[in-house]
């Protein structure tokens, strides 16, 4: 059975009194331990599959499951990345990535041993004491990452969590998820812009069509772990996978640039 399933479903929003679908008949299974990541053009309704998967928001048709049960409420068992940080800003680096496990009333000193290690991982140590609005668009993320993986959750939502990154800190930081990815063997769900990202990360990559999103594709990625990111654009088995997904990707944008 998988972890996480979405049968049918679909979400409207309201503008201007006016209704309309952002995501329309999503069908889509994720298996425990696996890595999805998802892509798919702006507006397409990504940021919404995991605001609905973590219980933020309800369907207007069909189902969510996790684990065999429905979720209509808050979803405890995952933590969620969102989008646009949510730090607190009168709270220091520390004191945010140690909030969740504050609320699990674990004890100061556990709490400041696990916060530093994750603190460590996503390279800010020595930003301990530093206020959000003291940190970069980048670093602020990944004081959000840490403090998600310090709180433990068993799946990970993750929406563009490397986005704000220089690429070469990127591809540190998709090392490093991994290695955690690995060693916990959590189930993510990882949203992003980056084609290469998606491929180099996922087990399998769900293709979104423009708005009203639907899974136009799912594309199994057999590039056998563990990955190396810094070289996996070098792989045969990499550009095979790039350009199935680019050709069913590229439709999606309507842009027309003229110069
Ligand atoms: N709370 C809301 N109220 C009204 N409209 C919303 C709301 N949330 C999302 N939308 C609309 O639904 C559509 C899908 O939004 P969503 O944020 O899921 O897209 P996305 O694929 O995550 O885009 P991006 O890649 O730019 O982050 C968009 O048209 C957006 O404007
Ligand atoms: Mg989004």
């Amino acid at each position: 059975m998988a972890l996480i399933k979405f049968s049918g479903v679909s979400k409207q929003f309201e503008r201007n009194d006016e209704t309309f679908w952002a995501t329309r008949n999503i069908n889509l299974e994720v298996e425990k331990g696996e890595f999805l990541t998802v892509i798919g053009p702006s507006g397409c309704g990504k940021s919404t599959v995991l605001n609905l998967c973590a219980g933020i928001m309800t369907a207007d048709e069909g189902a969510i499951m996790y684990d065999g049960k429905p979720v209509n409420k808050v979803n405890t068992k995952v933590g969620y990345m969102t989008q646009k940080d949510n730090l607190l800003p009168w709270r220091t680096v520390m004191k945010n990535v140690e909030l969740g496990l504050e609320i699990q009333g674990i004890s100061r000193s556990e709490r400041e041993k696990r916060c530093r290690r994750y603190i460590e991982m996503v390279g800010l140590d020595g930003f301990e004491k530093h206020y959000p609005q003291e940190l970069s668009g980048g670093m602020r993320k990944r004081v959000s990452l840490a403090q998600l993986l310090a709180y433990n959750p068993e799946t990970l939502l993750l929406d563009e969590p490397f986005g704000a990154l220089d690429a070469q800190l990127r591809l540190i930081m998709q090392d490093k998820l991994l290695e955690i990815w690995k060693e916990t063997k959590k189930t993510i769900i990882f949203v992003t812009h980056d084609l290469d990202e998606a491929v180099s990360l996922g087990d399998r990559v769900a293709v979104f069509s423009k708005r009203p999103g639907t899974i136009k594709m799912i594309e199994k990625i057999n590039i056998p772990r563990p990955r190396d990111v810094y070289n996996i654009r070098l792989s045969p088995d990499f550009s095979k996978a790039h350009t199935t997904l680019w050709s069913a990707l590229k439709d999606e944008f309507e842009l027309e640039v003229s110069i």
